[in-house]
């Protein structure tokens, strides 16, 4: 491969430990910015980021976990509805074309074939307000909209992906805030405060890769383990979703994730001390409700794995593991949670000894449908 391995042993370890570089180089252009510019995301996006009044992300596999994760963000601060689709369901589905919806493909590759229908089917149906975010400069999906993100995460050559999500989710903050800017939602101060979350995030990430040596002593716990059960809320559980498809991908493992809130309708009924439960726990305005959910896991015997952070207080006890992240980060704390995520996921690879880069099945990039 021309990208060569270095110290690492895996390109998966290898691209989790540049997501700090990856994300300060797809955030080169707000480095010493007091204010953000439509044009990040193309010529045209000054004018049309004023006309819109929602926005349909569509994208497959990681890259949706992303879009996912933004619908929460553009609702809370830009104040504009949101919804996401899997590229398969949509292409194939009838739905209500609104020219005023602003369509965002996400994809790594910028070449999986069901995203690249799904966007010539929005167009078909008269969207015109289209945006890509990709990895990939001269891929198709770049080609064919108004307007363009391009991240930077450099070539990512693991088949699970970790660096260009965290890039995805920088580039769609980036987003949500013209977004809030346009529909006169963001204060002065507002957006000079989160462009300097933004600036930290690159540190803050790296702290929370320094835990690896912590998460490496819980994936023994997981490594014998059949089913695994990821929990969040709000923000945090696209984060469950994206931490169990991370190890379902390469551990073969079968993980489900579940809003917490839904416990009590079913996946309660499979919980028992065979069946480890990540918990993602920031102390967000849903910590309190979570809290209760996490009782009712260990009031049936169950084994909790909290990430917790700053303020989270959650105690560890007999059945109950917590690992503290470095800081609390707020509605960026989705993208320092994962990282945590994909350290588990990859060191209980390890443990089973399956093939990281290239796990059975799976391909890079699914450019047949
Ligand atoms: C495959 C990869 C995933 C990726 C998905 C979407 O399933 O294994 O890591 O998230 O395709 O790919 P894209 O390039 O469109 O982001």
């Amino acid at each position: 491969n021309a990208v060569e391995l270095g110290d690492y042993s895996h390109y998966m370890q290898k691209e989790i430990f540049e997501q700090p570089q990856a994300l300060s180089n797809t955030l080169e252009m707000i480095s010493g910015a007091g204010q953000l510019q439509p044009g990040i995301f193309g010529a045209e996006a000054a004018d049309i980021f004023p006309q819109v009044d929602s926005v349909l992300i569509i994208a497959c596999g990681t890259s949706s976990y992303a879009g996912l994760t933004a619908k929460y963000w553009i609702e809370q601060v830009a104040g504009i509805a949101c919804n996401v689709e899997i590229a398969s369901e949509y292409r194939y589905r009838q739905s209500v074309a609104n020219p005023k919806q602003l369509v965002v493909v996400i994809s790594q590759s910028g070449e999986t074939a069901d995203t690249l229908a799904a966007l010539h089917h929005a167009k078909a149906q008269g969207h015109t307000y289209t945006l890509a975010i990709c990895n990939v400069p001269e891929s198709a999906i770049v080609r064919e909209t108004a307007l363009r993100f391009i991240t930077r995460a450099g070539p990512e050559i693991g088949v699970a992906s970790t660096k260009a999500f965290t890039t995805q989710l920088s580039a769609l903050f980036l987003l949500t805030l013209l977004l809030a800017k346009a529909n006169h939602r963001l204060s002065e101060d507002d957006e000079k405060a989160y462009l300097d979350e933004l600036r930290h995030l690159p540190i803050a990430v790296d702290k929370v890769l320094a835990l690896e040596p912590s998460i490496q002593a819980w994936s023994n716990h997981f490594a014998n383990k059949h089913h695994a059960l990821f929990l969040g809320r709000g923000r945090h559980y696209p984060i469950a979703l994206e931490g169990a498809l991370k190890l379902k991908e390469i551990s073969y493992i079968h993980a489900e994730a579940y809003p917490a809130g839904e416990l009590k309708h079913g996946p309660l009924a499979l919980v028992d001390s065979e069946m480890p439960v990540v918990v993602v726990a920031p102390n967000d305005e849903m910590l309190e409700k979570l809290k209760a959910n996490m009782q009712e896991v260990s009031a049936r015997g169950g084994q909790l794995y909290v990430f917790a952070d700053g303020g989270s207080a959650v105690k560890p006890s007999d059945g109950v593991h917590v690992l503290q992240m470095p800081e609390h980060y707020g509605l960026l704390s989705p993208v320092l949670h994962v990282v945590a995520l994909q350290l588990l996921s990859y060191h209980v690879a390890l443990v089973k000894g399956t093939d990281v880069d290239k796990p059975r099945n799976l391909a890079k990039s699914v450019t047949v449908e």
